[in-house]
């Protein structure tokens, strides 16, 4: 994948990208050799070929996709962990000019594997303010919640993050949507609503029920963003909905393509709502649990396989920082440094 200096040298947002799904392969090996876990791979390659045993239909493509993060972040078991995979991507991160990030972490599966709430979260706020210093690359956290675990447990994860409100801009919600709609965590949405957090979810993208998913995160959840979403297209009035709503879509275009050419459909939906004036914005998501790309190459495969011009992927970038939860002042300045470009 080539990848043009317009797009190299672009100030760059990322919205929409997990830490778990950043860990490089040498990294990852040294902290699985370090905390004594045999990962189900014998060397970084062999992550792809993993996430890529199963792709039978859309639903199994998550599946195995989100069995081969578990496998990943698996590995993590100590506060340290975090710190470090943070720092790893915040260096990354200005390689690729990322001016800015909201950056999803999932607690309860640090919990899980005995990394304490409090633990975490100060790792990876002490990486979010050394990377502020050392690499001049802003970010806030988006605290992510699993679907595919208990509403309580969810509960209790929003009750532990009290203390570190000032710290988490958003309460999300991740993984495996299949048979977990919505409506499970409605009372966890209304608490952080009450508690002042933005919210947003993942409605992942070609599975079954995807627009009952996306119309309930809108107006039962009451999302202000939808991560992926872009299934709404193929509903007008839902997406008239959104773009009514100012609602942000944060999508990434190389979800399920290990990184190459982006899939059709997809495609299709992203240049539909780019074209409506919907808020809708490119990002990596995992770019290597997924093998989805860091940014750069994930726009530059947008680009290629969906045609947008320079301005077009400006635009992306432009709609980011409208959708984004950074201060005001900052907004301002990202748009005048983008107008620029
Ligand atoms: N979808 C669902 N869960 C996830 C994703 C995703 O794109 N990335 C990490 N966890
Ligand atoms: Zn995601």
């Amino acid at each position: 994948m080539t990848i043009s200096d317009y797009v190299l040298g672009m100030p760059k947002i990322e919205l929409h990208i997990h830490i778990e799904g950043t860990i490089e392969g040498q990294l990852l090996f040294d902290i699985a050799d370090r905390n004594g876990i045999k990962l189900p791979y014998e060397t970084p390659d062999d992550i792809l070929a993993l996430q890529n045993s199963n792709k039978t239909s859309d639903t199994e493509s998550l599946r195995s996709f989100l069995e081969c993060l578990d496998a990943s972040r698996g590995a993590l078991r100590r506060d340290t962990d975090y710190y470090e995979i943070a720092m790893s991507f915040y260096s990354r991160a200005k390689q690729e000019n990322i001016q800015y990030a909201e950056i999803m972490f999932d607690p309860q599966q640090a919990v899980r594997q005995g990394v304490p709430f409090e633990g975490c979260i100060e790792a990876l706020c002490q990486a979010r303010d050394d990377a502020l210093e050392r690499f001049h690359v802003r970010s806030q956290w988006i605290m992510n919640l699993q679907r595919d675990f208990s509403l309580e447990s969810a509960v209790e994860t929003l009750s532990n993050a009290e203390k570190y409100r000032e710290d988490i801009v958003a309460v999300g919600l991740d993984n495996f949507e299949v048979s977990n709609f919505p409506r499970k965590f409605l009372p966890l949405f209304d608490l952080a609503r009450a508690q002042g957090y933005h919210l947003t979810s993942h409605c992942d993208v070609h599975q079954p029920n995807s627009l009952n998913h996306i119309r309930d995160c809108l107006n039962l959840l009451r999302v202000e963003r939808l991560d992926h979403g872009l299934d709404a297209y193929f509903d007008e009035s839902l997406s008239q909905d959104i773009l009514e709503r100012g609602i942000g879509v944060a999508a990434c275009p190389t979800f399920y393509s290990a990184g190459e050419s982006c899939p059709d459909k997809t495609m299709e939906c992203i240049r539909g709502m780019l074209d409506m004036g919907v808020l809708i914005s490119l990002n990596s998501d995992d770019p290597v649990q997924l093998g989805s790309g860091w940014l750069s190459s994930a726009l530059a495969s947008a680009q290629a396989s969906g045609g947008f011009s320079d301005n077009e992927i400006k635009k992306f970038m432009q709609n980011a920082v409208q959708s984004s939860w950074m201060e005001r002042s900052q907004k301002t300045s990202l748009l005048s440094d983008l107008n620029d470009y």
